[in-house]
């Protein structure tokens, strides 16, 4: 099967061009002006943008947490990503505590395999690091192509490394060529602070963002960051969302430390102000960390600019409204996350692109290439001869409203209801295949495949 795109405005991390794409199988073959070359399909992209398949490298699919499910599972999940051109996500496969590293893996790969509609890879969160856990981590990376090992520096007694573990974990990945992730928050500032204000009766979601203050983010960045930097292994830190855990990171740079650093899209768009909305609509939002202030959307915009910010996921994570409802009572209950998968290429579009904030080259790093070169996807993450064609086709100026009525997400509300965006992904390809086009999905279920990613670094 050969496909040739026609016209359409190129954008990758470098450059912009107008051009055709020949695409032979899965793979692009050939870029250049008026190709001359003979295709089972043609599509027109006169008028339209071209970028590289998104690349969201923070999903949590079925993810069994706070005693339930995340509602997206990996049919459901990948498939709502593509409607909105994301192709690539990578998951976290998490270890339970007392078992083994590979008892995760088989866990996740029976929620995926056969069920995905993009392709897909696992980041193994590490949750108890010993002499086992130590040989595994050898054999992830050299065996299964999974190079990079998430820690949670909160939710103690369920996810959370200590700094021993952490240095210890450190210092394998670091001699077997991976790379460390984090959630940092200062897990026993914020379980005082939740314990505070229950003893006092406060109780609703307002009280989640009240306790995980600025500081338990900056704490904790800044430990891991110094941490990162006395065992000399590759670092990145998952979700950040404020000016004051931006700024352990720029200074680290003065010793001459690069950190990678990962926002989410509702980090820059949405604010805490959201927690006071009336009754329990706050909980829509409740998620760790928690949504923060202006200035830090500000700073994080700029972080971007500044190459500080690398990358933009979503940490896509739902809950239907039911499930939000087991924290009714008592916001520590509340299931942490919130649905993002289908429309974090279009919101960052419409709000970044539009308004003059990122240009299109950035916005194509921080969707694509930036994860794709930090996680070891030699395949994916750009528009080039010999990358998988995972490629989306993209009208810039077509507005639509985004609303649980019309999402693709297993979830039955949107964190973003109502809001307008100018920018529609209209056809997406994945490694080849037409998989959206005309708001119809025409891959089957368990298209999509994982990927046996390479080892890390710290220059991208
Ligand atoms: O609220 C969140 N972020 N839920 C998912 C788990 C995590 O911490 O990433
Ligand atoms: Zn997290
Ligand atoms: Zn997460």
């Amino acid at each position: 099967m050969s496909i040739l795109i026609k016209n359409g405005r190129i954008f990758t991390a470098a450059d912009d061009f107008t051009a055709d794409i020949f695409i032979e199988g899965e793979t692009i073959s050939a870029i250049g002006k008026n190709l001359n070359a003979s295709a089972d399909q043609e599509i027109d992209a006169k008028g339209k943008y071209v970028f590289p398949g998104g690349i969201d490298p923070h999903v949590h699919l079925d993810l069994p947490f706070m005693g339930t499910f995340s509602s997206d599972n990996y049919e459901t999940g990948t498939k709502a990503a593509l409607y909105g051109g994301t192709t690539s996500i990578i998951d976290f496969a998490i270890q339970v505590q007392g078992n083994s590293l590979y008892s995760a893996v088989e866990e996740w790969n029976k929620k995926s395999e056969g069920n995905a509609y993009g392709d897909y890879s696992y980041h193994l969160a590490v949750t108890d690091f010993n002499d086992q856990t130590k040989e595994e981590v050898r054999l992830l990376i050299e065996k299964e192509g999974i190079t990079s090992f998430k820690t949670f520096m909160a939710y103690k007694g369920a996810l959370m490394v200590d700094d021993g573990q952490m240095i210890g974990l450190m210092h394998e990945v670091k001699k077997r060529g991976g790379m460390v992730t984090v959630h940092a928050t200062n897990g026993d500032m914020i379980d005082h602070l939740i314990a505070k204000h229950q003893s006092e009766g406060k109780m609703s979601p307002l009280y989640h963002y009240l306790s995980q203050p600025e500081v338990t983010e900056a704490e904790a960045s800044g430990r891991f960051i110094d941490m990162a930097e006395y065992t000399d292994v590759p670092a990145y830190i998952v979700h950040l969302t404020c000016e004051g855990a931006l700024n352990q990171v720029r200074n680290a740079t003065r010793r001459n430390q690069k950190v990678f650093v990962e926002t989410c899209v509702q980090y820059l768009l949405l604010d805490a102000s959201l927690y006071e909305k009336p009754g329990f609509e706050g909980s829509k939002w409740v998620m760790s960390p928690p949504l923060r202030q202006p200035k830090d959307q500000a700073t994080l915009w700029a972080g971007i600019n500044q190459g500080l910010v690398n990358v933009v996921g979503t940490d896509h994570c739902p809950f239907f409204m039911e499930q939000k409802e087991m924290g009714k009572d008592n916001f520590a209950k509340i299931p942490n996350g919130h649905p993002a998968i289908e429309h974090r290429m279009e919101l960052l579009f419409s709000e970044g692109v539009k308004k003059g904030k990122i240009s299109m080259n950035k916005f194509v790093e921080v969707t694509s290439t930036n994860a794709a070169k930090i996680f070891g996807m030699e395949k994916k993450g750009s528009i080039a001869i010999g990358k998988d064609a995972d490629i989306v086709i993209f009208d810039p100026d077509e507005k639509h409203v985004i609303s649980a009525k019309t999402h693709h997400h297993n979830c039955d509300y949107s964190g973003y209801e109502g809001w307008e965006v100018t920018g529609k992904t209209k056809t997406v390809l994945m490694r080849g295949q037409v998989a959206i086009d005309n708001d119809q999905v025409h891959i089957k279920k368990g298209y999509g495949r994982f990927i046996k990613r390479g080892t890390a670094s710290k220059v991208i």
